[in-house]
């Protein structure tokens, strides 16, 4: 018997490659008889979509108080957890995250300046316990990172979301809150510089997931 599926979660500034990657992932694990659970924070069931629909509006007719946005991001995880993740790793699937709690950290802690202590009340009170087996840190630059998201708005259109309008100081204390983590917990968190080209960077991705499957058949 199995014991249960991994959690792996992927995190990063806005451009550096984790939804390219997310993919990518999901193909490898996917290929190798793998049961894998693609998803995403905040998000990753209906109603938790709806909620992140209110977290990335950029034009609300009032400003979002920064910590009904704190609650509504642990909101939408507690039903996230609920409905997909939990289920998932209990069947033994493995659960492939486009940004978790180190995102809540970074942007809202780092970002906005919100106390870290009051989010690691939350993450006690909702995740009891529940955290990455594995997070994937891609690291880079905020200057570069940003170009490669005006290239994309460039190509795929759309507006800049609520996060996406912040300023340069906001994403460089999001990136420096998430090395700070990394520097702390080293042995879930693994940093990859993604300004190397994709290949490089997904060799460095396999050679983790590999050591996750060593570790979970
Ligand atoms: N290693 C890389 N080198 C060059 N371009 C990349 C690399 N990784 C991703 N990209 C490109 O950068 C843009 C942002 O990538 P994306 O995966 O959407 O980032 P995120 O989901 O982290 O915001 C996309 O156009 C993607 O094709
Ligand atoms: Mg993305």
């Amino acid at each position: 018997m199995n014991r249960r599926g991994r959690f792996i979660t992927l995190e990063g500034g806005e451009g550096v490659g984790k939804s390219t990657n997310l993919d990518w992932i999901c193909a490898w694990l996917d290929e190798r008889g793998i049961e894998v659970v693609r998803t995403r924070e905040p998000g990753g069931t209906p109603r938790a979509e709806s909620i992140r629909q209110l977290l990335l509006d950029p034009a609300p007719q009032e400003p979002l108080d920064d910590d009904a946005e704190l609650l509504l991001i642990f909101a939408a995880r507690a039903q996230h957890l609920a409905q997909v993740i939990r289920p998932a790793l209990a069947r033994g699937a493995w659960v492939v995250c486009d940004r978790f709690t180190d995102a809540t950290f970074a942007y809202q802690g780092g970002g906005r300046g919100v106390d870290m202590r009051r989010i690691a009340t939350l993450e006690n009170l909702v995740q009891q316990g529940l955290t990455p087996d594995l997070t994937l840190l891609l690291d880079m630059p905020v200057e570069a990172a940003q170009s490669r998201v005006d290239q994309r708005l460039g190509q795929q259109g759309g507006q800049r979301d609520r996060f996406e309008r912040e300023r340069l100081v906001f994403f460089q204390s999001v990136r420096d809150t998430y090395l700070a983590r990394a520097a702390a917990e080293p042995s879930r968190m693994v940093i990859i510089d993604a300004a190397r080209p994709l290949a490089t960077v997904q060799d460095e991705l396999a050679e983790n997931l590999t050591r996750q499957v060593a570790l979970w058949r």
